[in-house]
């Protein structure tokens, strides 16, 4: 049987190293993206997977979204929570306004997508749910008291949420990224991306086809007795 997969965020970044893996394994992906429609479009293009345009921090946007790839693809079994943003200032700088997009968009996503699919996967008594979290949500970040809230609420959420799925055969797992050569990471002010790759014992950023082998990993169909768990994937750089 070809899983279906949804991964939020999928083509970019990360999202687009996942839904490529995801693709290549054999399963059935949508890839939701949020706002750069010529990405996404060359994208599908170049990989055949389709794309869906739904903005995740928004709950009726993404019930209708899921109920529609459903229709096209089939029932979701699979959901990678990735979509997240950046937007970085201390405490003294930074507006409500960028608080409430870094919550909605990296955390309030994961109950909307998960909250769209979960009756389906306790009916159908299968799930794989796989949430990016970060070494940031872990660890904390200067500049970044969003961020890290966010994050951190995503393996809290994930450790929750797999205690009412592991009777219904539906596993909840959280990645932990660390810093990974992305447009995200890029953003960062060289003197400051500097300083942080020098923590990183393996000495280098990760890349994205690193955190897609850990989903494929924790999504399979044998993966059943993982659940709860966060696997950090950051060179070394933040062990606990
Ligand atoms: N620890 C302690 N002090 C620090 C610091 C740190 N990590 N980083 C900066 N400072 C200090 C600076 O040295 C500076 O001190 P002085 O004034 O005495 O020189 C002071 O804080 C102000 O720093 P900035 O000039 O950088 O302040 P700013 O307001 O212009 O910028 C900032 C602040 C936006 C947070 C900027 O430092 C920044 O972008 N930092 C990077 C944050 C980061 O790592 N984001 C991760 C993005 S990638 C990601 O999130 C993916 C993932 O999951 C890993």
């Amino acid at each position: 049987m070809q899983r279906v997969a949804v991964v939020t965020g999928g083509t970019r970044g990360i999202g687009e190293a996942i839904s490529l893996a995801l693709k290549d394994a054999g399963y059935k992906v949508a890839a939701v993206y949020g706002g750069d429609e010529a990405k996404a479009k060359a994208f599908t293009h170049q990989t055949g997977i389709p794309a869906y345009k739904i903005d995740v921090s928004d709950f009726k946007q993404v019930k209708d979204g899921i109920a529609k790839i459903t229709a096209e693809l089939g029932p979701v079994d699979i959901v990678v929570n990735n979509a997240g943003i950046t937007r970085d200032g201390t405490m003294h700088k930074m507006t409500p306004e960028q608080w409430e997009a870094v919550i909605h968009t990296n955390l309030s996503s994961c109950f909307n997508t998960c909250r769209a699919v979960i009756d389906s996967m306790r009916e159908r008594n299968f799930g794989r749910i796989v949430n990016i979290g970060s070494i940031n949500g872990q660890a904390g970040q200067y500049g970044q008291v969003n961020y890290a809230a966010a994050k951190s609420g995503i393996h809290g959420f994930t450790k929750a949420l797999a205690q009412e799925g592991a009777a219904k055969n539906i596993t909840v797992n959280a990645i932990a990224p660390g810093y990974i050569d992305t447009d995200m990471v890029r953003a960062v002010p060289p003197q400051v991306l500097e300083k942080i790759v020098a923590k990183i014992p393996v000495g280098r950023l990760g890349q994205a086809s690193e955190i897609a082998r850990g989903v494929l990993f924790l999504v399979a169909d044998e993966a059943g007795f993982i659940t709860g768990s966060t696997l950090s994937i950051n060179g070394g750089q933040h062990m606990y």
